[in-house]
């Protein structure tokens, strides 16, 4: 909005009036309420009423769509999916009725619920082409890398669930998606290793399934742990939707100009991949081993505090919890589980994990800023504890996160509102100028 100060003021029938300091000019705008959390100004008509454009780097004030699926607070530490509690739907419920109810809006019933993990199930195996598409990497290319390669190149295998004007099509391309996902993350790693893919079995759960095309291998049996497949049913659970975040947010981008949904999809493991985002449970690792000892946690904590130095405590503070995140506090209790059950309670990256938290929650930095330990900072040590490697940790938030992906998408296709996302932005490059010949330059 230039140089000019702008004051708003609520009027009592829901708007919202800026008077532009300079000119006097005044416009009114309808102020939204959503079920819960705060208040929307409308400005659609911005530009049109004042030849203005909001400026909002990170979208931190703006929101970009209405959604049903997933409420938070992040002052209050609140997260709902549809209405429930994610402290709920980590006790009492699993991976595959949480996928139905971001899908659908309601709990399933015993019947629908059996439907969607038989369709699920049957929708696990891969296009026996995509082996020679994997062999096609490097080994040691990162399996992320592998990921946005695959989902993206699924729209050249499943033709038939590419038209996005049909619901039946896009449903079927959701299913493709959830289910395909755990087969194409086991054989990333799989590739990685040199060692034969395993195909999914229809007899196991989503999370056994997972696991046992991981570690498998076809010289012996293998046998599944309940308390590793226990902990990663919930892990998929904690990560399954968090609502506008960058990687669903660039699939929504994606997908508002009609683009197919492999393609959206994989446009948003792109965006997850970063160490801000879905890449930062990597980064906790690689930091904690960097660190190496309780007694250099010191130098580390001076560090992020540095505003001189761009180092970040990796899995520290979250842009919209500002205070400790849901989902933290429950890995966190499965981290403990899973250390204790497995029996390696004496790990010692995780007594350094708790001995940094420790001192990053007593210090006047982070406790001013608010940075609390985030969903990211305990996952990875389960994930190392249950013997996944590191370069896998952002693969097994992207196949969490498939569902809460395409639920936004198909909500976001349904929308009668919805339009091909288009930021405007505050140009500071030259104003127009004569192009100098070659000749002339220098
Ligand atoms: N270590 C040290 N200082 C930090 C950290 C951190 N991890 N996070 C934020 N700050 C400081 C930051 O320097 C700034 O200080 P000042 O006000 O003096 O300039 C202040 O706290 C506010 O930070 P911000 O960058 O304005 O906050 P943001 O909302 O833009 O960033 C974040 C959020 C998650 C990108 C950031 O906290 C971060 O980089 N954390 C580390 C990476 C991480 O753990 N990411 C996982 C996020 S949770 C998983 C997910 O949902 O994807």
């Amino acid at each position: 909005m230039g140089n000019d100060a702008i004051r708003g003021d609520t009027a009592p029938e829901d708007s919202i009036t800026i008077v532009n300091n300079a000119s006097g000019a005044k416009v009114t705008f309808p102020v939204l309420q959503g079920s819960c959390g705060p208040k929307v100004i409308d400005i659609r008509r911005l530009y049109g009423a004042t030849d203005m454009f909001t400026y909002d780097p990170g979208f931190t004030a703006t929101g970009s769509c209405e959604s049903s699926i997933t409420f938070i607070d992040g002052e209050a530490g609140v997260l709902l999916h549809r209405g429930y509690p994610i402290e709920d739907l980590a006790k009492h419920s699993d991976f595959m009725e949480v996928c139905y109810l971001l899908l659908y809006g309601e709990l399933p019933t015993p019947s629908e619920k059996d439907t969607f993990v038989h369709a699920i199930t049957y929708h696990t195996m891969v296009h026996e082409q995509l082996h020679k598409f994997i062999d096609g990497f490097r080994r040691d290319a990162h399996p992320m890398a592998i990921m946005c390669g695959i989902v993206g190149a699924l729209s050249a295998f499943y033709h038939d669930s590419t038209d996005i004007s049909d619901p039946y099509q896009r449903m079927v391309a959701s299913y493709r998606m959830i289910a395909k996902m755990p087969t194409i993350a086991a054989w990333a790693f799989k590739y990685s290793l040199g060692q034969p893919f395993i195909y999914p079995r229809n007899d196991l759960t989503y999370a056994e399934n997972f696991i046992h095309m991981m570690f498998a291998t076809p010289c012996e049996d293998y046998e599944i742990s309940p308390t590793i497949a226990r902990a990663l049913d919930r892990i998929l659970i904690l990560h399954a939707d968090h609502e506008q975040n960058a990687s669903t947010s660039t699939v929504r981008l994606a997908g508002s100009s009609g683009a197919n949904p492999f393609a959206c999809i994989a446009a948003g493991i792109a965006s997850l991949w970063g160490p801000a985002h879905g890449g930062a449970n990597e980064a906790v690792l690689n930091m904690l081993n960097e660190i190496g000892s309780p007694n250099r946690i010191a130098e580390f904590v001076d560090k992020a505090k540095d505003p001189e130095d761009p180092f970040r405590l990796m899995g520290f503070g979250h842009r919209v919890y500002k205070n400790f995140d849901p989902r933290a506090r429950l890995m966190r209790e499965s981290c403990h589980e899973v250390l204790n059950e497995l029996g390696v309670d004496n790990e010692p990256l995780l007594e350094l994990a708790m001995e940094l938290e420790r001192i990053a929650l007593e210090d006047e930095y982070f406790v001013e800023r608010r940075l609390y330990p985030n969903v990211d900072f305990y996952s990875g040590i389960i994930f190392k504890a249950i013997g996944i490697p590191v370069s896998m940790f952002t693969v097994l938030f992207a196949v969490a996160r498939t569902v809460g992906w395409v639920a936004q998408w198909n909500e976001m296709v349904e929308d009668p509102n919805q339009k091909i996302g288009r930021p405007r932005q505050l140009y500071t490059g030259y104003e127009q100028r004569p192009y100098v010949p070659l000749a002339e330059r220098g």
